[in-house]
């Protein structure tokens, strides 16, 4: 998705924005550009398709003096990825500069309306029709021309602005798509998220839906599209710069990978009571609310979906609530029935997905109660949330998700039994149980990497020709095959299918062979038996199998020609562990092939757009 920074203070803009432009690298790019204006008023601009390499090689390595100034990473939306249609964009004078994330749905009505005018648009995008609505609103104040731009549009948007003859002005505005501003001293900043800045400073603002942003060197006002003034608090980030960067890892996903232990702890610490209950205060305002419902419907996308699946059942287990999981995509136009006893659990790591966020507000429109599971404080789903589940897991910054999906089903775990107690459905022996088990879940998953890690580039060694992957589970264990499988095809390329076991025998059968292996999710569970006799099936068609079983297991041996160990745990956590060696092969088959890991090829960190 794209990337947004910009710098306004007494420092040399151009190697901060660079600098800021590859820490946003992780949310995947086609292109990239940057601005600068000198205190004479002269604008340096540059731009160049595919990565920021190549921008750099344009500019030699270097960027003009200059203490103001505006830099961006693109994924095309409009037109298509090349060096004309990366941002930044100009108006026909070339004094207002221009950067854009989201989409401008209202584009081509305005583009007609100032082609029509006798403006001269140069590219496909949606971006340039934005800078010409502020060129045709500019009276010498670019906060009141931005303003007046936005009253006209339609659509999301994240921007930052600036004008030729205003040297020391940045002009930043939100709708549907993130936006902070950072304050450190003689000095601003603008970035589509903290950790483009957070090597500067650790103190931001986030903005919110209509807010515009007049940031100058001394301070920001911030006011809504109308004029009004609006306060805005400056939060202080305790995420370091380090912790944003690689450690000592090859790459941010396998740091991730390594980084779960740590994240469950984070992510735990508070919500495991020393009496053995579950202790979930976030809820409680919501407790009537929770206690009224008839049904839950849990809302997120792709790896998040498949942690909602863990919470569903989690939910069904422990309540007498029906509970179904829908991905945001389809839950937005074909919505199930929706009222005030319905409550609605929005699932995403980034809390920026668009496809998560457009159907959790039409659920608010309809008055469900709302609970929110993400990762990242200030965003936008967060506005449309009664209840906010934060994962505490540190940032992500590898596109693929490893430790944001094992800390959301351990919070939808633990927000199921604190719903469950609630309605007075939940056996005390359970909650202990499960409490326990939560407990040593951190501790679990570091044995489960020192189990696994080792073996594994051997293990992806003996399997990276295979022509495809069939991973199977049941139950409990059924979303981690989903989950692995994901893992693979995302980062390595390599076509691998997540189906219940069962269902192998009604068609995918046929795919296996020799060169398809079957990756049995095979850990303790009330299913173990059906699974293997269904994996069973698929071997007596050629198919090697790896298992991924819980330590001890007695039999697995005899049908599985290489097996992952994990070690025991509550079924319903399961998925924790057993992704954690999933996690590890999808890299090394990944590694092997040599694919970009951190950035794979088509996807974005968070898909801000529908
Ligand atoms: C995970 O590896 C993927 N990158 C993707 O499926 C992701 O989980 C999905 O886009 C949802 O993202 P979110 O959790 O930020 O909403």
């Amino acid at each position: 998705m794209c990337g947004i920074v910009g710098y306004t203070g007494p420092r040399e803009a151009g190697p901060i924005l660079l600098e800021g432009l590859k820490r946003l690298e992780y949310r995947g790019y086609d292109s990239a550009g940057i601005a600068l204006v000198d205190e004479s008023g002269d604008l340096f601009l540059a731009k160049k398709a595919g990565k920021l390499a190549n921008l750099e090689t344009e500019i030699n390595g270097r960027t003009p003096h200059a203490a103001l100034g505006l830099a961006h990473t693109r994924w095309a939306t409009h037109g298509r990825p090349d060096d004309l249609n990366a941002h930044p964009h100009q108006d026909c004078s070339g004094e207002i500069t221009v950067i854009h994330n989201g989409i401008i749905e209202n584009f081509r009505e305005l583009r007609d309306e100032l082609e029509a005018a006798g403006h001269r648009l140069t590219s496909e995008t949606d971006t340039e029709a934005l800078a010409h609505l502020i060129e045709d609103a500019y009276e010498g104040d670019l906060a009141d021309a931005v303003r007046a731009a936005l009253r006209k549009v339609e659509g999301a948007y994240a921007i930052a602005v600036m004008h030729k003859r205003e040297v020391s002005r940045l002009v930043g505005a939100r709708l549907n798509v993130p936006l902070v501003v950072g304050r450190n001293g003689e000095e601003s900043f603008i970035a589509s998220d903290v950790s483009a800045i957070l090597a500067h400073t650790n103190q931001v603002v986030f903005l919110e839906d209509g807010d515009v942003a007049d940031v100058r060197p001394t301070g920001i006002e911030v006011t809504g599209v109308d004029g009004r003034p609006r306060s805005r608090e400056l939060t202080t980030i305790d995420w370091t710069p380090e912790a944003a960067e690689k450690g000592g890892y090859e790459t941010f996903m396998l740091k991730e990978i390594h980084e779960q232990p740590e994240a469950l702890r984070q992510s735990l610490a508070g919500r495991l009571g020393r009496d053995g209950r579950i202790s979930l205060p976030e809820l409680e305002p919501m407790a009537a609310a929770v206690k009224a419902a008839t049904r839950v419907e849990l809302v997120a996308c792709g790896t998040a979906s498949y942690a909602a699946m863990v919470g569903a059942s989690a939910i069904e287990r422990w309540t007498d609530l029906p509970a179904r999981v829908t991905v945001g995509s389809e839950f937005r136009y074909d919505p199930p029935p929706l009222d005030g006893r319905t409550l609605v659990i929005a699932v995403t790591q980034s809390g920026e997905t668009a496809d998560t966020i457009a159907p959790t507000r039409l659920a608010r429109e309809r008055g469900c109660p709302i609970v929110a599971v993400t990762n990242t404080v200030g965003s936008a789903i967060t506005r449309e949330a009664d209840a906010i589940l934060f994962l505490q897991a540190g940032p992500e910054i590898a596109v693929a998700a490893s430790k944001t999906f094992v800390t959301q089903v351990t919070t939808l775990v633990v927000l199921a039994a604190a719903i469950a107690r609630l309605r007075g459905t939940l056996p005390d022996d359970e909650e202990v149980g499960l409490v326990r088990a939560l407990q040593a879940l951190p501790s679990a998953a570091a044995r489960a990497l020192e189990l696994n890690g080792p073996g594994a580039s051997e293990l992806a060694r003996r399997y990276v020709n295979s022509r495809g992957f069939m991973y199977v589970g049941r139950g409990a264990t059924y979303p981690a095959a989903l989950e692995g499988a994901l893992k693979l095809k995302e980062i390595s390329y390599v076509h691998a299918e997540g189906y219940p076991a069962g269902e192998l025998k009604h068609g995918p059968i046929s795919l296996l062979d020799a060169e398809c292996p079957l990756v049995a999710v095979a850990t303790r569970s009330a299913t173990y038996d059906k699974l293997v006799s269904n994996v069973m099936e698929g071997r007596a068609r050629d198919a090697r199998v790896i298992a991924v079983a819980t330590e001890g297991d007695p039999q697995i041996e005899r049908f599985a020609d290489d097996v992952c160990w994990v070690p025991d745990t509550h079924e319903v956590v399961s998925p924790v562990l057993a992704i954690i060696p999933l996690q590890l092969f999808a890299y090394e088959i990944a590694r092997a092939r040599g694919t970009d890991v951190d950035q794979p090829r088509n996807l974005a960190k968070s898909v801000t757009v529908e």
